[in-house]
């Protein structure tokens, strides 16, 4: 290209031979561009939203959807509200009070920091309706927001805590609008979007109603304890039956700072999607190959090639030991030693299905526990209900070795390699091997 021509100036015609002088853009067009990048989409708008509500504390977090989010996005929440003359404020750019220096970046213990997700809403939507009660406050007050302007806050009633509701996404934005996926797709993100936060916070009570269904519905304190709370979470989420079968994991290593707990999913609560996979650094769902990987890594023996286990797990480990501010939306994080998270991980998960594959009596009568030494000392898997399988002669529910049986005539043979016994050189291998 050569210097004189800008990438747009060949085709743009009119006026481009007299050069156009730099401005400041209007803060509309300005936030509107912020907000592509953090509001991609409805469920980007409720992640936002109960991302808040978390963070100011909330224990009863009530969601509604209509038309898959593009009409309304609605999140009521009993947390610590926002004061009326704090409220212009919170939809201004870079506004937050969650971070005040460049230090609390690295001990960040809030969804929020970057100030971006009100203002980026508010830029993406037709209209904007926040009603905050702080517990301080004897009345709420509602806030306004649309293209044209805010109104100033007016009073209002309801309990302590914050709605906000979103109307018209993208309204103003045809192209956008047009590439939304349909409202099928629209309405699975807006459910994951839900039941990551319900996962990574099980001790919260969630209700999300979608138009006239209610697909998601927890109700947390019936007992205490990570456990409970988040085998309660995943029957809501998944099936009361897969959450029942799974097994808790509960491990740490000591060394790198690392804690991890979680459920390992039976083998037949598998699916031919990731979409069970979830995986949590500091309590952010994150998206991570290689995390991702050390789990399918982990059931290599449990499950056919193509299929994804039920986990859920759960990485702790020191705020300055990762870094979350690299993508906007904050999916993607930087482990400073990702290497100790893979192994742990890995680790922990076939420990914890080893302890299920040994109440099977086919190798092991005597059903000792599989898990060398340097295993057990760095993570330790809870195996309070140990007793109960080795007294059971049968494998509990779910753990039977998949397919193995009906499948094969190689009775002890771990259930990939009787997988693969259709294949000659294969079942020459093990007959050699026997000899
Ligand atoms: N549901 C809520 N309850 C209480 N305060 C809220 C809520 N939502 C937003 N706020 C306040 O508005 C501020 C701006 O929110 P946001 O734009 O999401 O930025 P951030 O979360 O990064 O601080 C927050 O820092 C918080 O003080
Ligand atoms: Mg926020």
């Amino acid at each position: 290209m050569s210097r004189s021509q800008t990438p747009l100036a060949a085709s743009a015609g009119s006026n481009t031979d007299a050069r156009r002088p730099i401005r400041q853009l209007p803060e509309l067009v300005a936030a509107q561009i912020a907000a592509g990048e953090v509001i991609e989409r409805p469920a980007a708008v409720l992640k936002e939203l109960l991302e808040n509500a978390l963070d100011a504390g909330a224990g009863r977090i009530s969601v509604e959807i209509e038309a898959a989010g593009r009409e309304r996005i609605a999140v009521h929440d009993d947390g610590r509200g926002i004061r009326a003359a704090e409220l212009p404020l919170a939809f201004s750019r870079h506004a937050t009070s969650k971070l005040a220096t460049v230090d609390d970046l690295g001990r960040l213990d809030s969804y929020g920091f970057r100030g971006e997700a009100l203002p980026a809403i508010a830029a993406a939507a037709g209209r904007v309706r926040v009603t905050p009660r702080p517990a301080a406050e004897d009345a709420a007050s509602l806030f306004g927001l649309a293209a044209g302007g805010a109104a100033a806050p007016r009073p209002a009633a309801r309990g302590g805590g914050t709605s906000v509701e979103v109307f018209d996404l993208f309204a103003g934005q045809p192209a956008r609008r047009a590439f939304l996926a349909g409202a099928r797709a629209e309405r699975a993100a807006l459910l994951r979007v839900s039941s990551d936060a319900l996962l990574a916070q099980p001790d919260r009570s969630l209700r999300v109603r979608m138009e006239t269904r209610t697909p998601l519905a927890h109700d947390a304190g019936a007992g205490p304890g990570r456990e409970t709370a988040l085998r309660e979470a995943a029957a809501a989420v998944f099936s009361p039956d897969a959450a029942e079968r799974g097994i808790w994991i509960d491990a740490r290593s000591e060394r790198s700072e690392l804690a991890l707990d979680g459920i390992a999913g039976a083998p037949q609560d598998a699916r031919r999607s990731r979409e069970r996979i979830r995986l949590f650094v500091n309590g952010r769902p994150v998206h991570d190959r290689r995390l991702s990987y050390a789990v399918q890594e982990a059931y290599r023996d449990w499950l056919g090639a193509g299929e994804f286990p039920l986990v859920v797990a759960r990485l702790r480990l020191p705020p300055d030991a990762v870094d979350v501010n690299i993508h906007p939306a904050k999916t993607e994080v930087k482990l400073r030693d990702p290497g100790a998270a893979f192994s742990l991980l890995q680790r922990t998960l076939r420990e914890a299905l080893a302890s299920r594959r040994s109440a099977i009596p086919l190798r092991m009568p005597s059903g000792p526990r599989s898990g060398n030494g340097a295993v057990a000392a760095e993570s330790a898997v809870d195996n309070r209900t140990a007793p109960d399988r080795e007294r059971s002669p049968e494998p509990p529910a779910g753990f039977e070795q998949p397919g193995a049986q009906p499948r094969t005539a190689l009775p002890g043979r771990s259930w990939r390699t009787q997988a693969l016994v259709h294949d000659p050189l294969v079942r020459a291998m093990l007959v050699d091997q026997d000899q």
